[in-house]
């Protein structure tokens, strides 16, 4: 149906960006792959619209440089790099149709008014809404706003898509229906795609790799599964998804103490003599009837979440509550209620090692 967009592969070395005296972003380095899409996720102010806007040119990085494709693209202004962006508020003429919204990007690079015809139907039909053309955008939807934004920017095929939180306006239904529009479109015109979001949930099911930033740095860079599997942080293993924390001593070898308990670990130990933060998902630690597993609790409350029950296990032995998610027919055969005591068992290779 449509011309495939080439995408175009983006370095980014080296890059800094001081605010007066304040640092927002400490040497960022990364490559996107031409076709990826990549999320950054990261809490409130940790830097990612500030990055998104040093691609853009719309913000000069201190230091550091940008490749897009073989191209040298530090110091361009925006309207010589070749990407196109939408924003967290749509963004939209609010005096132009859905058509004229579309073809904007198209009549400022001179293109033949009978090609502009062609390429805002191909879009509109992209988008799925033909019907709705000549409305303005006060009389479309949130989602339908944000979709024909995302025409708009696609229209002169750029080598680059920026999306910088553009789900997060709207409500949780058509957020999940656009997410995965965005993603076939995406795909289908194999656009190089940058999504800011503070959505973990929204990056893990969307990104090709995500880049986890906290306070100006990148933590970590993986796709979804090593993101959640493999956190290389504290701060990725507590950002992304449910985790336990243990606090613990190192012993010898493979081996730490928590409280009086000696405790066998897979992973590698982190370096140095200090404490060690073991870390556990829920869905992790297996729970058996009394008298069966490595520790002994008790269960002080239990939260049905549909598909798996959130239950919270206090330690006997450790001053310490797990968090354990556990599917309801194993609950039903444990017999799980609040104030019964149960066994807890965490395998050692689930376990998470960090510097305290
Ligand atoms: N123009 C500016 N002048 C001074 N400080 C700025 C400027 N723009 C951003 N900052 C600061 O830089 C940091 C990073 O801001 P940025 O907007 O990139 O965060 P963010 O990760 O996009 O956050 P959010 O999720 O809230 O959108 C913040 O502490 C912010 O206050
Ligand atoms: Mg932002």
């Amino acid at each position: 149906m449509t011309q495939q967009t080439q995408g175009s592969r983006l370095e980014i070395h080296g890059v800094h960006k001081n605010f007066g005296d304040f640092s927002a972003l400490r040497d960022i380095n990364l490559t996107i792959e031409p076709g990826e899409l990549v999320c950054f996720l990261g809490p409130s102010g940790c830097g990612k619209t500030t990055l998104l806007r040093i691609i853009a040119g719309l913000e000069q990085q201190s230091a550091g440089q940008l490749l897009q494709g073989n191209d040298d693209i530090s110091l361009k202004p925006p309207k010589d790099r070749d990407f196109g962006i939408v924003f967290q508020s749509y963004a939209l003429f609010p005096n132009m149709t859905v058509t004229a919204n579309i073809a904007y990007g198209l009549h400022s690079v001179g293109t033949p008014k009978a090609r502009i015809r062609e390429r805002v139907a191909e879009l509109l039909e992209m988008i799925g809404l033909a019907e709705h053309a000549r409305k303005y955008p006060a009389q479309l939807s949130g989602g339908q706003q944000q979709r024909v934004a995302l025409a708009r920017a696609l229209a002169p095929s750029p080598g680059l898509l920026l999306l910088d939180e553009p789900l997060s306006a709207l409500d949780a239904k058509v957020r999940h229906h656009l997410r995965s529009e965005i993603r076939s479109l995406q795909k289908q015109l194999g656009v190089t795609t940058i999504m800011v979001t503070h959505d973990q949930e929204e990056a893990l099911a969307m990104a090709d790799r995500v880049v986890v930033m906290n306070n100006g740095v990148i933590e970590q860079v993986g796709t979804p599964l090593e993101i959640y599997q493999q956190p290389q942080s504290a701060f990725v293993a507590e950002f992304i998804g449910a985790m336990n924390f243990i606090d613990s001593a190192p012993l010898n070898g493979q081996r730490v103490m928590v409280g009086n308990r000696a405790v066998d670990v897979v992973r590698p130990l982190p370096e140095g003599k200090g404490g060690v933060r073991l870390a556990i998902r829920p869905e992790d630690v297996h729970l058996l009837p009394s008298g069966d597993g490595d520790w002994e609790g008790r269960v002080e409350a239990m939260d049905y979440l549909g598909a798996f029950i959130r239950t919270q296990v206090r330690l006997t032995d450790v001053a310490l509550d797990l968090v354990v998610d556990v599917d309801p027919r194993s609950a039903r055969q444990l017999e799980l209620a609040v104030g019964n005591r149960i066994c807890l068992h965490l395998p050692s290779d689930a376990l998470h090692c960090f510097a305290a």
